[in-house]
């Protein structure tokens, strides 16, 4: 992989390139995408390699909007931990991730936006309702009209996330509200599955890693900023058993989709890998675009 170029202050990657609503842009040039008016970028990758930072500035850079696909596992984790359904329960956990989508009880805000009322809430408020790149805050997750944001947050029910995704009925129930936050393209969606099955065709893709003991370094120093006590060991340890849970699972397991560029993290800083993935996403669309002429 090449080194990615630090860049000098002010010069921002977006600038250099103009996304338009109906087509992107490149050089000037008017190009119009294969599948779909604006382009998919797929980021997908273990836990701690940077990517929920990475994806939202990447969104931001390219003006796409973003998806945090990990936020719907966690929270329909919590929901199961509050219902008391058992994360290995595949039934119990299906039903109730069809009810919380068929309910719309699931639900994905701005950060500036008040919490939606379930019963008021429309089809673009369900749980794959992107949220703008630009919103500062990020994400906040209703749950049944209460905001989740914090609570799906914590080692636990990270774990629950992984435990729950490995049944086919909920990773089932919640792909298409994953398309339906895509299909129209403009848009980051960062997860595990994204460039395998939830969007194959998505133009450009990315695996996002680091070396473990790099990603439970990462996880660690967040963890404690925020008052865990968990030891770095532990961490490790949980870094280690994500890893296992979410590359073994016999449905959707996470691996480096065909085409996926492969980031490696590890050496890099945060504005290093947001700049090459930005050069990336540039030169794979350039190359859509001669391709098209
Ligand atoms: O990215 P995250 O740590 O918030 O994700 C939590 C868990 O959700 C992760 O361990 C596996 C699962 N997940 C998944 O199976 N597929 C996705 N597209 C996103 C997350």
């Amino acid at each position: 992989m090449s080194k990615a170029r630090p860049k000098a202050k002010g010069d921002r990657p977006h600038r250099r390139f103009a996304f338009s609503n109906a087509r992107f842009q490149l050089h000037k040039k008017p190009v119009v995408a294969p599948v779909r008016p604006r382009p998919i970028v797929a980021i997908d990758g273990p836990a701690g390699a940077g990517k929920s930072s990475i994806a939202r500035r990447l969104a931001q850079a390219l003006e796409f909007i973003l998806v945090d696909t990990g936020a719907i596992y966690r929270a329909v984790a919590l929901a199961a931990l509050r219902d008391g359904i058992a994360w290995s329960d595949a039934a119990g956990l299906s039903a109730l991730t069809e009810e919380l989508v068929r309910d719309q009880t699931l639900v994905f805000r701005p950060v500036s936006t008040p919490p939606p009322s379930s019963r008021a809430a429309s089809r673009s408020q369900v749980v794959a309702e992107p949220r703008p790149a630009e919103g500062a805050g990020g994400v906040r997750v209703y749950l049944r009209e209460e905001d989740v944001s914090d609570a799906i947050r914590t080692p636990e029910i990270a774990l629950g996330a992984s435990s729950v995704s490995v049944h086919p009925g909920v990773r089932a129930a919640l792909l298409e509200l994953q398309r339906a936050a895509g299909r129209e393209g403009g848009v980051v969606l960062e997860g595990r599955d994204i460039g395998t099955v939830v969007f194959p065709d998505a133009e450009v893709k990315f695996f996002l890693t680091a070396k473990p003991e790099v990603r439970a370094r990462r996880r660690f120093e967040e963890l404690a900023a925020k008052g865990d006590t968990s030891t770095f060991d532990e961490t490790l340890a949980d870094v280690h058993r994500r890893d296992a849970q979410d590359t073994q699972r016999a449905v959707a397991p996470l691996r480096r989709a065909e085409g996926a560029i492969l980031v490696d993290s590890s050496e890099m800083t945060m504005d290093e890998a947001v700049t090459f993935m930005f050069d990336a996403v540039a030169r794979t669309l350039r190359a859509l675009s001669a391709s098209q002429t």
